[in-house]
């Protein structure tokens, strides 16, 4: 069989981007969540701020670039969803098919994370509530932790604002990738990048910012941990949306002759830009009102709120900061919903409709045990935590390490050396040198030590 000639002829069965930029747009869209404006800060505040970060920024550009470039790589070959490419590209090139179960380990852990990143969004669309109708006006620190413990609290409160926000994701998926995805990341895009430069003004003129400053870029590396290491790596797979497929389904959709070395340092770069400078706007403000940096899962609801209340007119930009915010939650929640709607779809022949509504339910079914863990729940706690944490723990830190590892081996180690220059003969030798010798050697032995050492190993 003539390998070249068959990966020539396959073409993505759900269309393709209608531009590069398009692709960008969507990628960013899916990298950008809140995984920079939710999670970021809080894992830095619990890993004890610069050395974490600095930690974090080092797994972005020397793990998380060569990985990015290797899974839009597969993908764009493979043009299928993430475990049908690994199995068409594991037979091609090396005539087994047991790659695919790369492609599940992705697929398992999109569903996972979906299921809990509904609920955090649903607390974002619950704060849009607050702000419109006011009831975050006159606020001080105690009661910002009241509002937000009377949500926690609520099983009943989340579980509205947690079908409501699946039920978007849903219908988005269930009309294909074009309509809805291109419009939604043009506008909000812009939008949350001004709200948070207003919030930037307003740490750096009426919060602490110096000590802001301090604790997220002067690195104590006495804080620093396996664990911490081992969160810090974890991090960069959650907020580049990498080792679950997503970007290995979104390559799919990439047209032949667009750069992917050029796409993934745009999409990269956006995508720290926003966690730091979250960073950058959260700290000052804890510091300003007494909060713990240490406070978890519920740092931006604490802090923004209290900030917003003090700039004029804030109920407004807080209404906003909090829809964009939820915008932003639903171009990775849609990310994270295609995978396994595209593979039902290329399985099961289910029509496009049917897959979403299939696969959506049952995750908004995973998503109580999250709800839960945060009221009813709240004791029954083992292993990391709450099931919450252990969600978020076994996803982020296991699962999308593992099988972001294995994306870059495939692509570096099995790949034949013509297959990937192919794909990446936009850019100079000595850039696909370095992209080559990332991917073989630097990638997986970073994530392999991070992981013996995190388990105690070495
Ligand atoms: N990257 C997204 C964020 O930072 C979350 C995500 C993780 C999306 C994994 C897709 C895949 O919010």
């Amino acid at each position: 069989m003539d390998n070249h000639q068959d990966n020539q002829s396959r073409s993505s069965l759900h269309g393709q981007w209608s531009s590069r930029f398009t692709f960008i747009l969507a990628v960013t869209g899916s990298a950008i969540g809140l995984g920079n404006i939710w999670k970021f800060p809080y894992i830095a505040g619990e890993n004890g701020g610069g050395a974490f970060v600095l930690i974090y920024l080092i797994c972005i550009f020397v793990i998380g670039f060569p990985i990015m470039v290797s899974e839009i790589m597969l993908g764009r070959r493979g043009r299928r969803n993430p475990i049908t490419s690994m199995k068409i590209l594991g037979q091609e090139e090396q005539g087994n098919e047991a790659w695919k179960y790369v492609g599940l380990i992705g697929l398992m852990a999109g569903f996972i994370i979906l299921s809990y990143y509904s609920v955090i969004a649903g607390w974002t669309l619950h704060y849009f509530k607050l702000s419109i109708f006011g009831e975050l006006s006159n606020l001080n620190n105690d009661r910002a932790q009241s509002v937000f413990g009377e949500l926690t609290g609520s099983a009943v409160t989340q579980l509205i604002y947690h079908t409501i926000f699946m039920a978007i994701t849903i219908s988005i998926i269930a009309k294909g990738i074009k309509d809805g995805l291109e419009r939604a990341v043009k506008l909000m895009m812009p939008g949350l990048l001004f709200i948070l430069i207003i919030l930037l003004l307003y740490s750096i003129f009426q919060g602490d910012f110096m000590a802001g400053v301090n604790f997220l870029l002067k690195p104590d590396f006495s804080k620093i941990t396996s664990q911490s290491v081992l969160a810090a790596m974890g991090q960069a797979f959650f907020t580049l949306s990498l080792g679950m497929g997503c970007i290995v389904m979104y390559g799919a959709y990439l047209p032949k002759d667009e750069s992917i070395i050029g796409t993934t340092t745009a999409i990269i770069f956006c995508d720290t830009a926003i966690a730091l400078l979250a960073g950058l706007v959260i700290f000052p403000i804890v510091f300003q009102f007494g909060l713990k940096p240490t406070d978890g899962p519920g740092l931006i609801f604490l802090t923004l709120p209290l900030a917003f209340n003090e700039i004029a007119g804030g109920y407004v930009f807080a209404g906003l900061f909090f829809i964009l915010l939820a915008f932003a939650a639903i171009t990775s929640a849609l990310s994270l919903l295609e995978p396994s709607v595209a593979w039902m779809i290329e399985n099961k022949n289910y029509s496009r409709g049917k897959s979403a509504i299939i696969i959506g339910f049952s995750i908004w079914i995973l998503g109580f045990l999250s709800i839960f863990s945060f009221n009813i729940l709240s004791e029954f706690t083992f292993w990391k935590g709450t099931l919450f944490d252990n969600f978020d723990y076994l996803a982020s830190n296991i699962m999308l390490p593992l099988s972001g590892l294995l994306f870059t081996i495939f692509a570096s180690w099995v790949m034949r050396k013509d297959h990937s220059t192919e794909e990446l003969s936009d850019v100079s030798s000595s850039i696909y040198k370095l992209w080559r010798f990332s991917a073989r050697y630097i990638a997986p032995i970073g994530v392999i030590l991070v992981f013996l050492n995190a388990i105690g190993i070495i």
